[in-house]
């Protein structure tokens, strides 16, 4: 195995050609590069970097430093990402969860829950999540794109709660059965005219199915909201997830569907972002 140069030095070109070509975060980014090219838990690759990394891994980091330099998500380089503390399987068909996503899965945790539908499950983050959570409940996942459903599928088994999980393609309720206590979604919410504006990083490497509704950002709330009450058990909840200025618009469309909006959630950086509500009629 022919000796290459030190973790150290390729960490500092890495950084500084992802500096140059305007990624933000560019360290952190290196830094999850170096580990994932190197084999080693993030948590240990200070004590690597004084170590010759060998010809071949130099030559794979700096081939997943080029990607990230043309701004390929790092969850895409890696194939994972943390979320609520445990791995996620990623790949370029699912949206690459997010931070703010475990704003909901608060939410949802605050109260007991047996069953659960997920609307627009991606890689699963949030259904599998909340089952790795609350031992004994089952529940439901479904998405349009056959391919998210198939890494959903992996990543339930991963976790462990495949028994527990069904995931099936299906236009929001369509292919749905049952009643559910909870009903939670993060669905597409950027209105077709917001897209220019993402970062590269999303414009370009996210599903656009996952970013869009192609009209307001608002459709496939309308969706949810109108066929919501046949699914949901008496006293059940429906938490979404909604872009920063949308609370207003998605509160009118919940009250509008005889829905009740118990609680407006900010994330962590004080952006209004999951809507709680329950449904008076049924049952509450
Ligand atoms: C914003 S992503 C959320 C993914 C995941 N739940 C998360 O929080 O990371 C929205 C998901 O909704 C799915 N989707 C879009 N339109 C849908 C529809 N009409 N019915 C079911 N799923 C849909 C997309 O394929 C995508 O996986």
């Amino acid at each position: 195995m022919s000796e290459g140069p030190r973790g150290s030095v390729l960490l500092t070109q890495a950084v500084k050609r992802l500096n140059e070509a305007g990624v933000p975060g560019a360290a952190r980014d290196a830094r999850r590069l170096l580990s994932h090219a190197l084999g080693v838990a993030a948590g240990r690759l200070t004590l690597a970097l004084p170590d010759p990394v060998t010809v071949a891994q130099a030559a794979a980091f700096h081939a997943l430093v080029e990607r990230r330099a043309a701004r390929e998500p790092v969850s895409h380089l890696t194939g994972e990402r943390m979320f609520y503390g445990r791995n996620f399987k990623v790949t370029a068909d699912v949206l690459d969860p997010r931070p703010e996503t475990e704003v909901l899965i608060e939410a949802a945790l605050s109260q007991p829950i047996e069953t659960i539908l997920d609307l627009g499950t991606g890689s699963g983050c949030i259904l599998l999540t909340l089952l790795a959570e609350t031992i004994g409940s089952r529940g439901v996942g479904v998405d349009l794109s056959v391919e998210a459903l198939q890494v959903a599928k992996d990543n339930a088994v991963a976790l462990e709660v495949s028994a527990r999980a069904r995931i099936i393609r299906s236009h929001w309720f369509d292919e749905v059965e049952g009643l559910f206590d909870l009903i939670v979604s993060n669905p597409p919410y950027i209105a077709d005219w917001e897209l220019e504006d993402l970062a590269p990083e999303v414009r370009e490497y996210e599903p656009r199915m996952a970013l869009t509704d192609e009209a307001d950002g608002l459709e496939a709330y309308r969706a949810i909201y109108a066929g919501a009450a046949p699914f949901l058990a008496p006293g059940g909840r429906l938490i979404v997830e909604i872009g920063h200025t949308q609370a207003e618009d998605v509160s009118k469309i919940a009250v509008d569907a005889g829905f009740a909006p118990v609680a407006i959630l900010q994330d962590l950086d004080g952006k209004d972002r999951v809507i709680v509500s329950v449904c008076p009629e049924n049952g509450l």
